[in-house]
């Protein structure tokens, strides 16, 4: 109990009834599964270890050049607010580039957003209420769990498996999942943290349940140009569900502009353009600079992506080879994208990679892998799971993997 002097002069009790607690979602939202160990290998590279990052999914490329030649080159007295739904040399910026993708969009369907993140926050606030869920194929990528928190959405799991490379169970398991409280289904094609494509075939049974069910159908497209042997199907290609397709997007990845923070949502249906606008106008705009940067890029899309496409092919194959060398390894040929999941021999995932990262070392070279758990939704799985991303060069990758044979034997010989 404590006394105060009141604004009248008397004096006051005031009673301390411990501290104000944070909301339940703040609480159980997770830490990153894939960041969750990067302060240890810090901390070894301190110790003169070289630490191999297959964690991260932040390609290692180059940006463009002609992005940092727009931004020297503008012009600008005022840093302005951009419009909320986006820069309109931007917005046109976008339909050019999603028309030559084969995606025809009109200027006022497409929003420009914060990254890719920002257009899967907007749809899922868009289709859902607080406590519907979204049917998501597990594993998946892990900050859809951290979007849903957001929206106050819950995520509703179907597996995969790792034995047809994490493509699509059949229908009737997949409509087994679906609720009253379904709204929609969240797809990524190609996939994080996998790698998979959806054939064609899989994605008109997607369109089929949506429609059947009444359901939205989002899409996740952002790794839309790395594809390495099968054709990428977007939503955008079955006209029978344009009133319920919702396409994400992202230059993140295909561009080399993580930090630049620029995604689109688009649809044929107004009500969720108008929807996601209001919410963009809450937040007022997205960062001018950036939006104008990346205009030439989107323009002209295919000179920067097909070179850098063409190295993540040698990267995947490298990988896909190496891995057959590891005993015990389970795998598949991931057909985009620059990820794998892969089954390890071993128990439990994350004391491996945390062992990795803390305790071994060969030739003072250690490695840094995603544990699968944090891709998953469903209590247990994935435990002996990874997730490998391919932001290394394919010598690197290579030296990469016989570390991880290595530690393999030695993890081996005492657990
Ligand atoms: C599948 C997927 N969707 C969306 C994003 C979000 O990307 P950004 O917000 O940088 O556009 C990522 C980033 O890793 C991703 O892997």
């Amino acid at each position: 109990m404590e006394t105060t002097q009141g604004h009248t002069g008397h004096m006051m009790m005031t009673e301390d009834v411990g501290h104000p607690s944070i909301s339940t979602r703040a609480r159980t939202m997770q830490d990153s599964p894939i960041r969750k160990l990067s302060a240890t290998a810090e901390a070894r590279k301190k110790q003169g270890v070289t630490v191999y990052h297959l964690n991260i999914g932040q390609p290692d490329l180059p940006t463009a050049p002609i992005v940092f030649e727009t931004i020297r080159e503008l012009e600008l007295t005022t840093l302005a607010y951009a419009p909320s739904n986006g820069l309109p040399q931007a917005v046109t910026a976008w339909r050019n580039y999603l028309r030559q993708m084969g995606i025809e969009i009109e200027e006022k369907e497409l929003i420009v957003t914060s990254g890719g993140s920002e257009a899967i926050i907007f749809a899922m606030c868009a289709v859902c209420d607080s406590g519907d869920d979204i049917i998501v194929f597990e594993p998946f990528y892990t900050n859809y769990n951290g979007f849903a928190s957001v929206a106050n959405v819950r995520l509703n799991p179907v597996p995969l498996t790792i034995e047809n490379g994490f493509h699509l169970p059949s229908t009737e398991e997949i409509v087994k999942h679906i609720t009253s409280r379904t709204k929609a289904i969240l797809i990524c094609s190609p996939a994080n943290p996998t790698g998979t494509i959806y054939s064609k075939e899989e994605m008109q049974r997607l369109a089929d349940i949506a429609r059947r069910h009444n359901l939205f159908l989002l899409s996740d497209e952002v790794y839309r140009e790395f594809a390495y042997d099968a054709p990428v199907h977007s939503v955008m290609s079955f006209p029978e569900i344009s009133d319920r397709a919702v396409l994400l997007d992202s230059s993140s990845k295909r561009f080399n502009v993580c930090g630049a923070r620029i995604g689109a949502l688009a649809s044929h249906n107004k009500e969720i353009v108008q929807s996601a606008f209001r919410f963009a106008m809450a937040r007022l705009s997205v960062a001018s600079i950036e939006q104008l940067a990346l205009i030439p890029l989107l323009n002209s899309p295919r000179t920067y992506t097909q070179p850098i496409v063409e190295e993540f092919r040698r990267r995947r194959d490298t990988v896909y080879e190496g891995l057959k060398e590891i005993p015990g390894m389970r795998f598949y040929r991931p057909e985009g994208a620059f990820y794998i999941m892969i089954g390890l021999p071993v128990r439990d995932s994350e004391r491996f990679s945390r062992w990795l990262i803390e305790e071994y070392q060969h030739n003072n070279e250690t490695v840094l892998i995603a544990p699968g758990q944090g891709f998953y939704a469903s209590p247990g799985q994935g435990v002996s799971e990874a997730r490998l991303a391919f932001m290394l060069k394919s010598e690197n990758l290579k030296r990469s993997l016989g570390i991880l044979r290595h530690a393999l034997e030695v993890y081996k010989q005492f657990s």
